[in-house]
């Protein structure tokens, strides 16, 4: 495989400071030169810049919406530097930040692969928008602003004219939910986006869930995917160092299963590893959310030996 790896160091989309440090923990753990070791062509491509964005921007005082213009103006340098990753014929592995930047993710994916099909991977649904949304912050809302059927809901908001919503409600999966507010309940019945809660994952298996889910979005493994994937979609057990932890997750192993699947699909063009905050709990808890991560990126652009791998080598 050819990854193209960028760090996306954007906090804005919710109020917790430190997730923007999220890249550097990731990258600290070496999973790099791993993946290098083991044969992966991995090139680093550092930071998104968002040097040139005012490092405060005054809302407009009669809104809840937290940082419009800040949202809007660094995913327009998102989803360009996703594009240019992509033309370089490279997988673009996306390095969060909070989930409000797989708005331009997403975005500048869909503007290289026609008929791309998401798997979001997440506690949330992150289907508000800035009617429903009673937190205002735009990681709640990151999944909306470019599903096609979602656009009527949205409203004309300053500074996301540039965006050209692409992705298909059909073409959208959930997996992992359990903490999906009322308004997001309606917009996925409405929509007809697939959503796996963690409910069904108890229910039949990970791997049924996922082979469902896969075939409804991308039937065959024809359509190129963009793996969402927000780090609390993993128990809070698992995952400590993540802004909004909710308890009742999927297991470390379950996790590593979807991204395995993935992997065995191979249409994965890019994927999003996000919410990972180092300022939010004990040492410990970084250092382990931290391997974690650093696990599901093993395991998705592997070849990694795994425990099956290892097993089958020692009885042969
Ligand atoms: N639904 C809540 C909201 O709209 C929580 C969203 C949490 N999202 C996340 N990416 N962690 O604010
Ligand atoms: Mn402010
Ligand atoms: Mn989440
Ligand atoms: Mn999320």
């Amino acid at each position: 495989v050819k990854v193209g790896v960028q760090s996306v160091p954007f906090a804005k989309g919710q109020p917790k400071p430190g997730v923007d440090h999220g890249p550097e923990l990731i990258k600290n753990t070496g999973f790099i030169t791993q993946l290098q070791e083991i044969g992966a062509d991995v090139k680093d491509y550092g930071a998104v810049d968002f040097s040139r964005l005012p490092s405060h921007v005054e809302d407009n005082g009669s809104s809840i919406l937290k940082h419009t213009g800040l949202v809007a103006s660094a995913n327009k340098l998102i989803s360009d530097a996703t594009s240019k990753i992509l033309r370089d014929g490279r997988i673009c592995l996306n390095l969060g930040g909070d989930h409000s930047i797989g708005i331009g993710t997403i975005h500048g994916a869909s503007e290289v692969y026609e008929d791309l099909a998401v798997l979001w991977v997440d506690a949330h649904a992150d289907i508000n928008t800035p009617y429903s949304s009673w937190s205002g912050n735009y990681h709640g809302m990151a999944a909306s602003f470019n599903i096609e059927e979602m656009q009527p809901y949205l409203g004309k908001l300053d500074g996301f004219s540039w965006m050209k919503p692409k992705i298909k409600a059909k073409n959208l999966a959930f997996i992992g939910l359990r903490d999906v507010d009322d308004l997001e309940r309606r917009a996925i019945e409405m929509t007809g986006i697939h959503a796996f809660s963690t409910k069904e994952v108890s229910n039949l298996g990970i791997e049924k869930v996922l082979e469902i889910a896969l075939e409804l979005i991308c039937p065959g493994g024809k359509r190129p995917l963009h793996l969402s994937f927000d780090i609390d979609a993993l128990d809070d057990l698992e995952v400590k160092s993540t802004g909004t932890p909710v308890p009742g997750g999927l297991t470390l192993r379950e996790g590593l299963t979807v991204v395995e699947k993935v992997r065995q699909m191979g249409n994965l063009v890019s994927m999003d590893l996000v919410e990972v905050n180092p300022w939010i709990g004990t040492q410990e808890d970084v250092k382990r959310t931290a391997n974690v991560s650093k696990q599901l990126l093993l395991n998705t652009f592997g070849p990694y030996p795994t425990a099956t791998m290892a097993y089958r080598r020692s009885s042969c």
